[in-house]
């Protein structure tokens, strides 16, 4: 089967098409359920990263180990010449582009992945930008959405707590809205939706409101998606008014639809208690463990012309 991902940059989830994120997910059950561990054989991928990680560092490598490649790179990029001697970001991608076959990168400045792949002779995967995008979350979101609901087709999806900063919201917005999903975004002020992604969500005349609370629409929600406040962008006690505004808790779920699961890109602090986690709503581990999948999917279908 050949495929129009093959040698692909993967920067932003806007760049793919509807068929193109089916074709992922198709790929993905097919990993889950026959795996294939010749799939990236004689291939060697860079994971870099230049800011913290813990999901989507180690479940790249895992993706790429379990599919017979080799990596290389670090987690730490204080031990590079870019941290200690001042290379550029665009002399150090042509340098490691040169020893691998697919650069993963993450970076805390935002367009720092599509600057990478100007400068990459590699297909550039974006491992999250700054609060700009997080494609390949999305990926594994979308595929652990469909997992549980058999579709992505017209569902209704509640996003909660940081939708101004948290680059998953954004990502996964964009992509549902090619499935004629309806959202909620339920979220304090200060953190609300960006106003240029709502313009984009109205332009293509998707249906989307802004709730106060997440009882008042629980029961017609098909996937409730948490999301961390981030203390780092708060004062010690604006970030204590703002956190505890949206916690879900066991008695929040009431009336919920007994297909309804709960999501979170994880880390999570105090947003989601951890009584949630013995209902049968919480998926939100599992949805960790798809990142594995999902990333195997792509780097497969970014390195395989033909599956
Ligand atoms: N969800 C996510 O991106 O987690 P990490 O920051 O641990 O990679």
């Amino acid at each position: 089967m050949a495929n129009p991902l093959y040698q692909k940059h993967v920067i932003s989830i806007s760049d793919f098409t509807r068929a193109e994120l089916e074709l992922i997910i198709d790929t993905a059950v097919m990993i889950k359920t026959h795996p294939r561990p010749d799939l990236l054989k004689h291939k060697v991928v860079a994971s870099c990263f230049f800011e913290a990680s813990t999901r989507t560092r180690l479940s790249f490598e895992t993706a790429i180990h379990r599919l017979g490649g080799g990596v290389i790179g670090f987690s730490d990029s204080g031990s590079t010449s870019l941290a200690k001697k001042g290379e550029t970001l665009a002399d150090s991608v042509k340098i490691i582009s040169s020893y691998s076959d697919a650069f993963v990168m993450r970076h805390p400045q935002e367009g720092a992945a599509r600057l990478a792949a100007e400068f990459s002779s590699v297909p550039v995967i974006n491992a999250g930008d700054g609060s700009n995008q997080h494609p390949t979350q999305t990926l594994l979101d979308l595929f652990t959405i469909y997992e549980t609901q058999g579709t992505l087709q017209g569902l209704t999806v509640a996003f909660v707590g940081d939708l101004k900063y948290g680059r998953t919201v954004h990502s996964l917005t964009q992509a549902l809205s090619l499935f004629g999903c309806k959202f909620y975004f339920i979220a304090p002020q200060a953190l609300a939706m960006p106003d240029y992604l709502c313009d984009e969500l109205t332009e293509k005349g998707i249906n989307f409101e802004f709730r106060d609370n997440m009882e008042e629409v629980m029961d017609e929600l098909d996937i409730l998606y948490m999301t961390r406040v981030q203390k780092e962008r708060f004062d010690e006690t604006e970030y204590v008014h703002v956190a505890s505004k949206y916690v879900l808790t066991p008695e929040v779920l009431d009336g919920a639809k007994d297909s309804l699961k709960v999501l979170h890109p994880l880390p999570r602090i105090d947003e989601i208690s951890a009584e949630v986690d013995d209902t049968p709503y919480a998926y939100y581990f599992e949805q960790a463990e798809n990142g594995v999948y999902a990333r195997q999917a792509l780097l497969a279908l970014v390195l395989n012309e033909n599956l």
